[in-house]
């Protein structure tokens, strides 16, 4: 029987020997590879880097090794999983019926970080996409990735590779932290480049629907297929679960002041700080002088912030405050992207 969350009667995953290989990301050892292809065609799991964020990938095909990925990662079974392809004959063995649309998107954006939901053909394991009729697909702008792709011969199954609900892994020391012992080997191939995880646009609605706002935005697309939709209905709700699940999110509340002047965000850190130990993660440096206070200070751009929430997320968290308070930037283009992470991970949200 499968259970997605540990139980008396499905315990945790069996203790697994986890073996981290560092490769070179520009050329990365085709030997290396080609032993953790083999793991994915054995039925093992094999954590990556692409360009957003780590994957823990399996054989998209085989039933068990998917549903380990979902044991792996502690993940409701109720979450499709994004599939990994490195060509359009690829492609074809995991999708029907792919549109003049899509095509065009595939042009322009592949390999790189959009997914595309289309109709799924029966080759995909059925747990991969949680049983709708649809499958997610995308192609990783990243050697390592396609190459493991390459050599398995096989599509790769892979959500992002943290324990559910935690912020998503940006190098391979986050991935060992989460699932260390839980899966056969780690890829590592230096932090990711993007930071943040895939646009996943559904192209089975008419017009295209963004699922989840991502590096590729909305205007990216629209120049390329003309109008597409940002408002989730109920029903794509329903068929996009991981909409629905929280996310991304450390131990510590999260409070995101989603606009404030820094007399404001300093004078809340400090009434925080009354409670115990607070960290901030913001671009407005603060005056707060306490071995009481954390902070980590960033770039005021979308491409910074994407690059560095996750890991700041976590170090962040590793110093056990009882608040993380995080500051806002602004929701153009890639902004959006960054600001519906910062969303999800947030269980309070202020304005001045
Ligand atoms: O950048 C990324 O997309 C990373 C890297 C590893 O590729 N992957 C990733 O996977 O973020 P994951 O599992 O963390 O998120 C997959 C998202 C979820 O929101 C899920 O609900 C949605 O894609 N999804 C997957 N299959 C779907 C489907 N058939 N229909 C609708 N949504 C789907
Ligand atoms: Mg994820």
């Amino acid at each position: 029987m499968f259970c997605p969350l540990p139980t008396a009667h499905c315990p945790l995953p069996t203790a697994t020997m986890t073996v981290t290989v560092r490769l070179d990301p520009e050329r990365p050892s085709v030997e290396a590879i080609k032993r953790a292809a083999a793991i994915i065609r054995g039925g093992g799991l094999v954590a990556f880097p692409t360009e957003t964020v780590y994957g823990l990938g399996a054989d998209a095909t085989d039933e068990k090794a998917v549903r380990r990925v979902f044991e792996a990662k502690e993940r409701p079974a109720d979450n499709p999983l994004i599939v990994h392809v490195n060509s359009s004959e690829m492609l074809a063995r995991v999708a029907e019926r792919v549109s003049e649309r899509a095509v065009q998107l595939i042009d322009s954006f592949w390999p790189g970080p959009l997914t595309l939901v289309l109709v799924r053909k029966p080759e995909v394991a059925q747990s991969v996409s949680a049983g709708l009729a649809t499958v997610a697909v995308r192609m990783p702008q990243n050697r390592i990735a396609l190459e493991l792709i390459e050599q398995s011969d096989t599509p790769i199954a892979a959500p992002s590779a943290n324990l559910s609900g935690r912020p998503s892994p940006t190098t391979a020391e986050h991935v060992a932290h989460d699932l260390g012992g839980r899966i056969e080997m780690i890829l590592d191939g230096g932090p990711t480049i993007v930071g943040i995880e895939s646009t996943v646009l559904d192209m089975t609605s008419d017009p295209p629907v963004i699922l989840r706002p991502g590096w590729i935005t909305e205007q990216s697309l629209a120049a390329v297929i003309g109008p597409v939709s940002c408002s989730i209905t109920e029903k794509q709700l329903e068929r996009s679960p991981g909409t629905r699940h929280r996310h991304y999110s450390p131990r510590a509340r999260v409070v995101l002041i989603e606009s404030g002047s820094p007399d404001f965000i300093q004078s809340f850190c400090a009434g925080q700080l009354k409670g115990g130990r607070v960290a901030f993660l913001g671009h407005t440096p603060l005056g707060i002088d306490s071995t009481d206070f954390e902070a980590i200070i960033l770039e005021n751009s979308a491409r910074a912030y994407a690059r560095s929430i996750y890991a700041a997320l976590r170090e962040l968290d590793e110093k056990s405050p009882r608040v993380i308070v995080v500051e806002a930037i602004g929701e153009r283009g890639e902004g959006a992207a960054v600001m519906d992470r910062l969303r999800r991970a947030a269980v309070q949200r202020i304005r001045e």
